[in-house]
């Protein structure tokens, strides 16, 4: 296991638990959350409920909440029983904190974590668009600064990077990771590891990352949120572990258990996950969180008969802190006593977490000074900044026919689409700190950069659309720009779609600003892969523009106009239809694989192909691949080069992408992987040769038992701007 402590930081931390109680070690073990408490009988949760169902009115309930209150759970504190909170306010830390240090009898202090995502105040684009960058020191920038933004609150530990393998468009969550491929996912992970725990040079600068969600929550049956997931093991360790194996190995200090069942056994309570690979293979030495009520829900999922039992076999399976159930505080006591649960259990849980909490530098610093607290009162130009580039780097050009874009400064256009004139929609699930102030909507942004613009509401992804007002965007504009998507509500947790076309009438909407005769350029505002074959063939260009959090307005501006030269390509493949899904590059090849012919793997209504894949994305200038190369450096190295030219007339910035694929081996392997990327600027009219170093080990697998394998055989390198338009070469290999 690698070492997070000094020697000595080691042995004030056995010394402390030496101390403690068997009650005040399961303390730590607790997370807890404000209560809402108030003139009411039944839990808050169920509250809500009651008006959701129509149990009470909107009424009532508003009536009823006048009394209520934020129980923040001061007397546990007192008495040692909480070991974590999530709070974001600092005065709240610092209160709380205070009880915890000064008020119980041994001083530790809590640790407080919060979900952020993608940033904390600035807030960023949502993680499936940044990823979309490839841009591995802007992933790292960005994460470096929510660290900083919200340690300023009192928030030392992020529940981030959210790092789950994501090929099903219809699961809501898509939109809080990287995407849909192991390696750009391992990239990310270490890249965000570095940004948020990577500067320890004070306290202020660094937070505990939280890698989640542990593991192959991206894969729920169906795409439907929370749903089990069956899978073979060799797809487990080639794809869905990486991103977190990666994360490990950098050196993330917590995890967060999935809330899903793998092959039977919920990650909450699965011992082979978290025991055997995370802790034991993986060496991961910091602790581990259940998600959210998960311990308790084991009951639910029906593998476990009552909450203590629930409680029991999570701590066994090497669940070190129960997310907001209180199970570990009302059971483990009895547990340990009974001699249902050995003490050692606990030792090792309140260890790991004491452990985080000195890596973490709470033991000196356990509050949040008045100075700090101001910093970022109003946000710091760097901070804007950052977020612009952010979200200027995430757009992702998808069709641009007769090169309609970029728009002239003084073309006449019409803005349509209630999307572009909500400045809170820009900043997209899991945005928790944001203010509305430091928003730009793209209304905002395209009347401050163009010179005539003019805003038709028109409709939108809910409610209904205005052909007058549609016919009077026509009647204006040189050209229309419509920015049409999904609500943040529509992606996020709880948030599946069976069908992840346009919402409500938006393809109306279309229609009608088609019959206008005026060009129209789609923007689209959404958190997920949308299906949008109509749209791909009647729209004269198409912009994936995501959430692109709070400069989202500028940033889109900057690319329609053509101040900024569009970079972005796709983390995640777009299905042609729904029913496509899960759709994704690296899938693995079948006997008969899709094409005209009828009896091969196609749809009788759809091609088989994704509609826009894994990483495309186009640019104003154009791009030029020749002369790949491969070739044995060294019996533990390749050395794989491609020629790039900037064809076009504007400089620009290309990934350049560069897979391979095992020809034939012991068990089938996918018809590409992505291996390297480089992201290459180049000026009009230049050429540079590309090259990347992969050892030859990096050309294996590991089977369904585990076992990494390299086998000789043929393999094809593949280099290009997108995973469906590449240069390629064979070469055969010998590796003993
Ligand atoms: C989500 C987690 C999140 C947690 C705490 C859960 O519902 O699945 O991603 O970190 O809540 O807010």
């Amino acid at each position: 296991m690698r070492e997070i402590l000094t020697a000595e930081q080691t042995k004030k931390i056995e010394d402390l638990l030496s101390q403690m109680t068997l009650e005040e070690k399961i303390g730590q073990m607790n997370q807890v959350s404000p209560s809402i408490v108030g003139g009411f009988t039944v839990p808050f949760e169920e509250l809500i409920e009651m008006m959701t169902d129509g149990r009470i009115s909107k009424e009532e309930f508003s009536k009823i909440m006048e009394s209520a209150e934020q129980d923040y759970h001061e007397d546990e504190i007192r008495a040692g029983k909480v070991g974590s909170l999530m709070v974001q306010d600092p005065a709240a830390v610092n209160r709380l904190q205070h009880i915890a240090v000064e008020e119980s009898r041994l001083g530790i202090p809590l640790i407080f974590g919060l979900d952020v995502i993608h940033g904390f105040r600035s807030v960023y684009p949502i993680a499936i668009a940044e990823a979309g960058s490839f841009d591995v020191d802007l992933f790292e920038r960005t994460a470096a600064m929510a660290a900083r933004e919200s340690r300023a609150s009192g928030v030392a530990w992020h529940f981030a990077p959210m790092l789950d393998v994501a090929r099903d468009a219809r699961w809501g969550r898509v939109s809080e990771g990287p995407g849909e491929d192991p390696y750009l996912g391992s990239v990310f992970a270490r890249a965000k590891i570095r940004g948020l725990q990577g500067d320890r040079s004070s306290p202020d600068n660094y937070v505990a990352a939280c890698l989640k969600h542990y593991i192959c929550y991206g894969a729920v049956e169906a795409g439907r949120d929370y749903n089990t997931v069956s899978m073979a093991m060799h797809l487990f360790y080639n794809c869905y572990l990486k991103p977190f194996a990666a994360a490990v190995d950098e050196g993330a200090v917590t995890v967060m258990a999935a809330f899903n069942d793998l092959n039977g056994v919920p990650c909450t309570v699965n011992k082979f996950l978290l025991r055997n690979i995370l802790k034991e293979s993986l060496g991961f030495p910091g602790f581990v969180v259940s998600d959210a009520n998960a311990i308790r829900e084991c009951v639910v999922h029906g593998i476990a008969e009552d909450q203590a039992d629930a409680g029991i076999k999570a701590a066994f399976a090497g669940m070190d802190m129960d997310m907001g159930t209180e199970i570990y505080a009302k059971h483990l006591k009895d547990a340990v006593e009974s001699g249902k649960l050995p003490l050692e259990v606990v030792d090792e849980a309140a260890r790991r977490i004491l452990s985080v909490k000195m890596w973490l530098g709470l033991f000196d610093h356990p509050y949040v000074s008045e100075d700090l607290m101001k910093k970022y009162e109003v946000l710091p130009q760097e901070h804007i900044d950052l977020a612009r580039e952010a979200a200027e780097k995430s757009i992702v050009v998808l069709k641009n026919e007769k090169n309609l874009l970029p728009l002239r400064k003084d073309a006449k256009i019409s803005l349509v689409g209630t999307l572009a004139d909500i400045p809170e929609e820009v900043v997209g699930a899991w945005s928790i700190s944001w203010r509305k102030e430091d928003c730009v909507s793209i209304r905002q942004g395209m009347e401050a950069e163009f010179e005539n613009v003019r805003y038709f509401p028109c409709g939108g992804p809910e409610g209904d659309v205005s052909y007058n007002e549609a016919v009077e965007a026509g009647e204006y504009g040189d050209v229309i720009v419509a920015v049409l998507g999904e609500t943040i509500a529509m992606s996020g947790e709880a948030s599946s779609k069976a069908e992840i076309a346009l919402p409500g009438r938006q393809r109306e909407l279309l229609e009608c600003l088609l019959d206008t005769g005026k060009p129209v350029v789609l923007v689209l505002m959404n958190g997920r892969p949308v299906a949008i074959r109509w749209e791909n063939e009647f729209m004269n260009a198409i912009v994936e523009a995501w959430h692109l959090g709070i400069r989202m307005g500028d940033a889109v501006a900057a690319v329609l106009s053509g101040k900024v030269n569009p970079e972005g390509k796709l983390s995640s493949s777009f299905p042609a239809a729904s029913g496509q899904c899960p759709v994704y590059y690296n899938h693995m090849n079948t006997g008969r694989p899709g094409s005209k012919s009828k009896f091969t793997s196609r749809y009788l209504d759809c091609p088989p192909e994704s509609l826009y894949p894994f990483g495309y994305g186009l640019s104003y200038t154009t791009y030029e691949y020749k002369d790949l190369m491969v070739a044995e450096a060294s019996p533990e190295e390749l050395e794989i080069s491609v020629t790039v030219s900037n064809t076009g007339q504007r400089d620009g910035r290309e990934t350049v992408q560069f897979y391979t694929q095992d020809v034939c081996a012991s068990l089938v392997r996918p018809v590409k992987e992505l291996k390297r990327f480089e992201k290459v600027p180049l000026k009009a009219g230049e050429t540079k040769k590309v090259q990347v170093t992969l050892p030859k080990k990096e050309l294996g697998f590991y089977d369904n038992d585990g076992v990494y394998r390299l086998e000789d055989g043929l393999f094809r390198f593949y280099a290009g701007g997108s995973s469906a338009d590449c240069l390629q070469e064979e070469l055969r290999l010998s590796f003993s």
